[in-house]
């Protein structure tokens, strides 16, 4: 049996596709290659072009490929995007999982594992956040997660279907074999922008607010390394397959890093001291975001491999620095 991985040709679910092919599974990729690449699938995996809305592609890939579960990464992930263009979100991450869950329905594959987001806390005002926090998201990308979310619970209600959602922390660093690593342009998120400065690629950067409620000023978060949150995934898949229940669960290490710390790492791994210019907050970022990681570790009995901010650090320094002749050569 295979596993359809929507979203394969981007940063998360390119390390899936790495991690199930390294497992011996068989694996369908299915991308729009609106943010993600070609050459991030390789075969033995097969790859097809399209839409994780279009339910006639789906049938098409359900009729051809012998699917048991469907590892659901495809989605719009940037907050300030989804403040600006709300019913984009809306449309990419909840109707469009609302037809892929369908689809799966009608295919009979009764195995979902969905990517979820610790936006769906909001700002919480304890940590570490566990799965009982009450949901608050605060905004449209937050809201179009957490519909999908209810949606899953809904239908393993109604339906012999089960699924694992989980709820990524700050994911960061890059396959440790340096296979993959993030590469979408124009990234915001805190460690690529910094190893971005250290590069030379961008003028320096910029720290948004130094006034927070935390030992330093500046907020703080907890940044999983991608692959052991992929081996999250393997695992959910494990507990499916085996009959397991739905679950929810935080993906995260239980402890945090603040944004001066970060970029010191990144110093201290580049060799460089870029610029570094102290700026304002950055409308809805929480002063602290930690993710209370108990139940996925009894449950899944996940045990991270790479939790070192140095090694994801350099990981992702190494990735970056030799991105751009990956691009170009491809
Ligand atoms: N930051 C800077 N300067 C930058 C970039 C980021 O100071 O140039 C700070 C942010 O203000 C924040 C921290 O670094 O305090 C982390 O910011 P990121 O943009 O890397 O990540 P976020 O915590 O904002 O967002 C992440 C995911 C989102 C997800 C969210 C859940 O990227 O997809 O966690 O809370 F929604």
């Amino acid at each position: 049996m295979a596993i359809l991985v929507t979203g394969g040709a981007g940063y998360i679910g390119g390390h899936m596709v790495l991690a199930l092919l390294d497992a011996g599974e068989e694996v369908v990729v299915l991308d729009d290659l609106s943010t993600g690449f070609a050459w991030a699938v390789q075969p033995p995996a097969v790859f097809v072009r399209g839409d994780m809305g279009d339910q006639k592609a789906l049938a098409d890939i359900f009729a051809t490929y012998r699917i048991d579960a469907i590892a659901h990464f495809a989605a719009k992930i940037v907050v300030p995007e989804s403040v600006a263009d709300p019913l984009l979100y809306y449309l990419n991450n909840t109707a469009k999982a609302r037809n892929l869950i369908e689809a799966a329905i009608d295919a009979d594959i009764r195995q979902f594992i969905f990517s979820s987001t610790a936006a769906v806390y909001g700002e919480p005002g304890v940590n570490p956040v566990t799965e009982e926090t009450p949901l608050q998201p605060i905004n449209p990308y937050g809201r179009s997660k957490l519909m999908v979310e209810w949606m899953l619970e809904d239908v393993a209600k109604a339906r012999d279907f089960s699924y694992v959602a989980l709820r990524y922390f700050n994911v960061a660093g890059a396959d440790p074999a340096g296979r993959l690593g993030q590469s979408t342009p124009n990234a915001t998120h805190l460690i690529k922008v910094a190893v971005q400065a250290a590069l030379g690629l961008r003028p320096g950067m910029d720290v948004f607010g130094t006034d927070y409620p935390t030992p330093d000023g500046t907020c703080i978060r907890d940044y999983i390394q991608v692959s052991d949150l992929i081996a999250a995934h393997l695992l959910a898949l494990a507990h499916l397959r085996s009959g397991g229940e739905s679950l929810v669960l935080n993906c995260g290490y239980g402890h945090g890093h603040s944004v001066r710390e970060v970029i010191d790492v990144v110093k201290q791994i580049s060799g460089i001291d870029f610029e570094v210019r102290l700026g304002r907050r950055r409308a809805g970022d929480p002063a602290m975001l930690v993710a209370g990681a108990e139940r996925i570790r009894s449950l899944l009995g996940w045990t991270p491999r790479h939790d070192d901010l140095k090694e994801i650090v350099r990981q992702a320094y190494v990735w970056e620095r030799d991105l751009a002749a990956r691009i170009g050569r491809t």
